[in-house]
């Protein structure tokens, strides 16, 4: 048991930010902080918390000391608060101050749109959490256990992150918005998180790793575009932050290419050469292909809905006021201003899709979403090379951007995967070969049994090739019985 009145700050909480020098802080953050356990133990099913569980550590941000890997109890893991080394005379990378030397304390000007991007951004954090809290009593193995545990536990430092530039820079409404980051809840119905993709379930593993590889990608470009921030603070968080991110999307990613392995190895096994044959598939106990793709569509579109309208004043605000830059902006070349540029966006009128110019600056949320929408491209590339390699005709892919919206210019448009127009009744009559029905739920929630010896794997997905920290096959990811 965490004793929480005699916690040394300076051990408990690894920090690169001079905490234990910092006394206004450190006592936010002590206070803060019983409420963040409390949030967590009321969070993660009561068995686990007492579990020892294989997890990786960040302690400093040298690439050596970042990563350390031990047996921890979740509730005794050290939440750090760990910035990116800062770059010499690093200067503001965007908007009408782009050149000046970025800044160090948030100008008032800019405060309340600031506070609102952090607020959001640490929102998703704990949501995620949320979300997923359930699903380590049907984990398919120890191995994946402990990779939703390293997620959940790395999800709960970016919200300290957050919490920490909270405390930091914005006074007593910082330190109320900190509060409320721990009272809004997934799915509540009076206090709902703040983005509709993390107010919805993550009922499978299926859907955990669809989650982790289009939704943390979205998490991953909003990082980007903040590491552009002209608030060195800021940007310095979110580049430590991305660091992790990218497991999320590796687990993720391998997820999803190792349930695609085994439903076609299966298959392979059986001689079944039809991937439509749905009910020959299910009858071997793996997840057919056609509903891996209604899960893909699923969730890439709510993640698309994440960046927002397409054409947003807000955002060329932050833009412009150099909080929140392009991908990679510092790589890009042009004048970094956007003031006479122009930008592709679709346009749906009168039930057509067409293309039309809009000016750059109001435009960067499509911009990010294009970046995104690249990015996600190259693991379903892999995925169907694993398909491929096991002679099946069938290709998973991204569907258009107008289907299933619920944000933007195509919300609620009768848009096929295919990206046609066609009519309310027929896109309602069609949802179910498209989206995950309540049928397809039901029968991979059938395949959600807990495995739970070291080693081994549940039936519907294949093991890993690598152990986490290079660790053999056999090795105990969670000690699941303590005495
Ligand atoms: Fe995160
Ligand atoms: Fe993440």
């Amino acid at each position: 048991m965490l004793d929480l009145i005699n916690v040394s700050y300076d051990t408990q909480i690894p920090n690169n930010v001079g905490l234990s020098s910092d006394r206004r802080v450190l006592k936010a953050l002590e206070k803060w902080h019983p409420g963040y356990i409390n949030w967590w133990k009321g969070l993660i099913p009561q068995n686990f918390q007492e579990s020892l569980v294989y997890l990786r550590t960040a302690i400093s941000v040298d690439p050596k000391g970042w990563a350390k890997f031990g047996y921890v109890k979740m509730p005794e893991y050290r939440w750090g608060v760990l910035l990116a080394p800062q770059v010499e005379d690093r200067r503001i990378p965007c908007g009408e101050h782009v050149g000046e030397p970025a800044w160090q304390e948030v100008p008032g000007e800019y405060r309340a749109l600031m506070r609102r991007l952090i607020v959001i951004q640490g929102d998703t954090e704990p949501a995620s959490v949320e979300q997923q809290k359930f699903l380590a009593l049907s984990a398919p193995s120890l191995y994946d256990m402990r990779n939703l545990f390293q997620v959940n536990v790395e999800e709960g430092r970016h919200l300290w992150a957050m919490v920490y530039l909270l405390h930091k820079y914005f006074g007593a409404d910082g330190r109320e918005e900190a509060d409320e980051l721990l009272l809004r809840q997934s799915g509540s119905d009076e206090k709902p998180r703040m983005l509709g993709a993390f107010n919805e379930e993550t009922p499978d593993w299926l859907s955990f790793f669809m989650f982790t590889y289009f939704t943390d990608r979205d998490g991953k470009m909003q990082l980007e575009a903040l590491a552009q921030s002209g608030f060195d603070p800021l940007s310095r968080t979110c580049r430590f932050m991305l660091t992790e991110e990218a497991h999320h999307m590796f687990v993720g990613e391998t997820g999803v290419g190792r349930t695609i392995q085994r439903t076609c190895e299966a298959m392979n096994a059986a001689g079944i050469t039809d991937p439509y044959d749905i009910n020959a598939v299910r009858a071997l106990g793996v997840i057919d292909l056609p509903t891996i793709q209604k899960k893909l569509n699923l969730h890439y579109t709510l993640s698309l809905d994440l960046f927002g309208q397409e054409v947003s004043t807000n955002a060329a605000n932050a833009f412009n006021a150099g909080i929140k830059g392009r991908y990679q902006e510092h790589k890009l070349e042009d004048d970094h201003k956007l003031t006479n540029d122009t930008y592709p966006v679709a346009e749906y009128l009168d039930g057509k899709i067409l293309l039309k110019d809009a000016p750059a600056l109001t435009a960067v949320n499509m911009r990010l979403r294009d970046d995104y929408t690249k990015d996600a491209a190259g693991g379903v590339g892999r995925w169907n090379a694993i398909i491929k390699k096991h002679n099946i005709e069938f290709a998973l892919a991204l569907p258009h951007e107008g289907f299933h919206r619920q944000i933007g210019i195509f919300n609620e448009a009768p848009i096929t995967p295919d990206g046609n127009v066609i009519s309310r009744d027929e896109w309602d009559a069609q949802r179910d070969q498209w989206l995950p029905s309540k049928a397809d739920g039901d029968y991979i929630a059938s395949l959600m049994k807990p495995v739970s010896e070291p080693g081994q794997y549940a039936g519907w997905i294949a093991p890993p090739r690598v152990g986490i920290d290079n660790k053999p096959g056999d090795f105990e990811y969670v000690q699941l019985h303590m005495a």
